[in-house]
């Protein structure tokens, strides 16, 4: 049975594990709707979530979900010292590109507001190189800011540009969906909520055996 995403509750333990200073960490959930996806990675499956952060997703799958294995990857000096503390089998590399990415393969690969950070020559290949990564029958998350409306897109491209000091450029959700297909995978959910002036969209799609 799932367990139950109580936001509030959830936020209050992530402010203590990660620590009031890193409000960009704790407070996500008020703004990502992480609860829409969490629930579509299943039990006892190795998780490889690309562009990690300090590892706010991993965590909601240690606490909410049964993982066998959870293995992130970022840009950023972290540890995801938080979600050790509620899960031991985790694995944390600082990569440059997808060529640092682990050998292994994963049962699930989760992609969330990542794409939009990558360089748009490289945005292609990089959903390849993620789909590459998927065991038989295993699932792809990729979780974006959606380009409509233009107001949430626009305050979305603010946002990053005064905290990740980066102008960011929108991976077409049209493109996404085909590279997906074209590569063997099923589409089981494509769907899209505003929280505040963040506009959100995302693809679930699972592999065929
Ligand atoms: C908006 S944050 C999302 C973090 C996390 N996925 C979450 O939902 O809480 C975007 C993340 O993408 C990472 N990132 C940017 N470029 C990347 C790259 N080329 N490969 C992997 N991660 C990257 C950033 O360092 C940052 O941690």
């Amino acid at each position: 049975m799932n367990k139950v995403f109580n936001k509030n509750k959830i936020i209050k333990e992530l402010r203590f594990s990660f620590g009031f200073k890193k409000f960009f960490s704790w407070a996500r959930p008020w703004i990502c709707p992480f609860e829409k996806f969490i629930f579509s990675v299943p039990n006892n499956k190795s998780v490889f979530d690309i562009g990690c952060g300090d590892g706010v997703f991993l965590y909601l799958i240690a606490i909410l979900r049964k993982p066998k294995f959870l293995y992130g990857v970022d840009v950023i000096d972290t540890d995801l010292d938080a979600v050790k503390t509620v899960f031991n089998k985790v694995k944390y590399k600082k990569i440059s590109t997808f060529l640092d990415w682990p050998e292994d393969k994963f049962d699930v690969v989760t992609v969330i507001d990542v794409l939009h950070h990558i360089k748009p020559e490289e945005q292609s290949l990089f959903v390849k190189k993620a789909i590459d990564k998927i065991n038989p029958g295993g699932i792809l998350i990729i979780k974006d800011m959606n380009t409509r409306p233009m107001f949430c897109a626009f305050m979305n491209i603010l946002h990053d540009l005064i905290f990740a000091k980066q102008l960011i450029k929108y991976f077409s959700f049209e493109k996404l969906k085909n590279i997906i297909e074209e590569n063997g995978f099923i589409i089981q959910e494509v769907n899209s909520k505003i929280i505040l002036w963040y506009s959100h969209k995302w693809v679930i799609a699972k592999k065929n055996n």
